[in-house]
């Protein structure tokens, strides 16, 4: 990213007044997901996302899995349900999940608390890509949910689909999600879509809240697909209402095309076993070649 157009961003953003004259442009955090604010604002969506469909568990039982990893497993949303539809633990014996931001550790053990069935879970907050703690050849199951592929850049893609077959089984299988952008024609629906303000207000019972505010800059064409920029402006409040903390992001999120995602996987000696694209995202299945 040039510094030019960084600028170019931040002067249109104090033209539609998201920045206002006090933020200082070193204060805008970029690309940083593992931040304290994003646990915080994650969990409290908790319930809006109590319902979300999500595509690739109807997929897990059919490998008969002993054995599972969830990349970016959060406070525990999907392990929860996988391990309901487990039997009560009858089937895996090891279900693990990992999330590169230890600020959900809390948040983790709230939700173990309120769902005492995930108690034989393990969570480790480490960085997937990098981490020591995990077991070579071990995942008879790695999953991706939620549409959180395009949050690793492409240049990472290759970096997390070799990693991947390293702690794959033999006959493993990794699932994950991606949004619907099937051909050229679509990336301009992505172009189109909604731009400039939104914002939510994000509450917890006993903390005070978060006043969200986002700005959702016009996606760019790449020869992959396009990207994104939102800016995130996080202000939290205590419960008399005063202002604990202002915080301000810039992050990026990469959309890559079926054919170059295709391409990408097969350098990485992983092949597509399943392609679905009968829910809202498309679903993917890779096993080891
Ligand atoms: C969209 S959230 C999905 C959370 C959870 N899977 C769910 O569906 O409720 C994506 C998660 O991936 C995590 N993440 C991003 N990069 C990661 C990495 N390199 N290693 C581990 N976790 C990562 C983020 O911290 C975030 O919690």
């Amino acid at each position: 990213m040039q510094p030019l157009r960084l600028q170019k961003e931040f002067d249109l953003l104090y033209e539609k007044e998201f920045l206002l004259p006090g933020d200082k442009q070193q204060d805008i955090q970029i690309n940083k997901h593992e931040h304290e604010i994003w646990a915080k604002v994650f969990w409290r969506r908790r319930f809006r996302h109590a319902k979300r469909e999500d595509p690739e568990l109807q997929f897990v039982f059919q490998q008969n899995p002993s054995t599972l990893l969830e990349i970016g497993a959060g406070y525990g949303r999907v392990l929860r349900k996988l391990v309901e539809r487990n039997g009560g633990n009858k089937k895996m014996r090891s279900i693990q999940g990992i999330d590169i931001c230890e600020h959900f550790a809390p948040y983790f053990h709230l939700y173990k608390t309120e769902y005492p069935s995930l108690r034989n879970v393990e969570m480790i907050y480490d960085n997937f890509l990098e981490s020591q703690k995990l077991k070579e050849n071990s995942c008879d199951i790695i999953l991706l949910p939620m549409n959180t592929i395009p949050s690793f850049s492409i240049d990472l893609l290759k970096t997390l689909f070799i990693t991947v077959g390293r702690y794959l089984t033999k006959d493993g299988m990794f699932l994950f999600s991606n949004y619907k952008i099937p051909d050229k024609e679509r990336v301009s629906a992505l172009i189109n879509r909604r731009q400039g303000h939104s914002g939510e207000l994000l509450l917890e019972l006993g903390s005070g809240f978060i006043a969200a505010e986002y700005y959702d800059l016009p996606a760019r064409k790449t020869e992959y697909g396009a990207y994104n920029v939102t800016y995130a402006r996080y202000n939290t409040f205590s419960r008399d209402n005063t202002l604990q903390k202002k915080e301000l992001f810039r992050s990026q999120t990469e959309f890559i095309l079926h054919q170059h995602l295709q391409k990408i996987i097969e350098t990485c000696g992983l092949s597509i076993e399943i392609f679905d694209d009968t829910s809202h995202s498309f679903t993917y299945g890779l096993t080891k070649q």
